[in-house]
């Protein structure tokens, strides 16, 4: 069984999947750490972020831990996971996201994977997955998303609401919910809300 959690930035994706799969004891992946790793890895290396030559020789032992507790990314034996999350990736993730090349990388990575999972991203029901089962898409006004991402970065919270509006902008493409998805507004819910209405859905 695969279950897909699709949503726009900061919408609870990473945390309500860790919580559905703790739930029902499998793992969760979370494809948007991938694009942070080649994000980080390309910026560290002084590569032009949107020249996929320059990016993909640096991926060659890049590989994700999909623990149920919380994803960890390696470069070989180097932990990337606490870089993953700063201002700066943020800033560039969009942009090797758009190439081709880095999402074939990135699906093949996940497609790789053993069922039962829990998958989340922007496409896991409409590209990775599209035949999973289950398949669930967050959302949640650019205000709320800002006040919940601003408990974990330094920047207030117009300045996160206006870089979490470019990034969904710049994601677009990607990003339509999954026709046979479920919609979630997680606004008005708690987030053990959003996981328990998952897991009703599921049963
Ligand atoms: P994403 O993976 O979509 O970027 P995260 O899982 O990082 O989102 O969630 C962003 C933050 O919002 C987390 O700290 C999470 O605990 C918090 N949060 C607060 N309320 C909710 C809710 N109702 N649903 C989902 N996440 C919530
Ligand atoms: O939740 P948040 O948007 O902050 O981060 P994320 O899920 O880690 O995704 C980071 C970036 O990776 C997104 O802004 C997209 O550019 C890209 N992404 C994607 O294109 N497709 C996915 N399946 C997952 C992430």
């Amino acid at each position: 069984m695969i279950v897909t959690i699709d949503g726009v930035a900061a919408s609870g994706k990473s945390s309500v999947s860790s919580g559905v799969a703790q739930a029902l004891g499998v793992p969760y992946v979370s494809s948007g750490l991938l694009y942070r790793a080649v994000t980080l890895l390309g910026l560290n290396a002084g590569a032009d972020l949107a020249d996929p030559s320059a990016l993909l020789p640096l991926l060659s032992a890049v590989r994700l831990e999909p623990l149920a507790s919380g994803n960890r990314v390696w470069n070989a034996d180097h932990d990337l996971t606490a870089d993953l999350h700063s201002t700066r990736v943020d800033g560039g993730v969009s942009t090797v996201a758009a190439l081709p090349e880095i999402r074939e990388w990135v699906d093949a990575q996940l497609r790789a994977l053993p069922a039962p999972l829990v998958a989340e991203g922007r496409d896991m029901g409409t590209n990775v997955f599209p035949h999973a089962p289950h398949k669930f898409y967050l959302t949640a006004s650019p205000r709320v998303r800002a006040e919940r991402r601003a408990r974990e970065r330094p920047e207030d919270i117009p300045a996160i609401e206006a870089a979490l509006t470019e990034r969904d902008r710049q994601d677009t493409t990607q990003s339509a919910p999954a026709p046979d998805a479920r919609i979630i507004d997680t606004g008005p819910l708690t987030l053990q809300g959003v996981i328990d209405t998952i897991l009703n859905d599921l049963r």
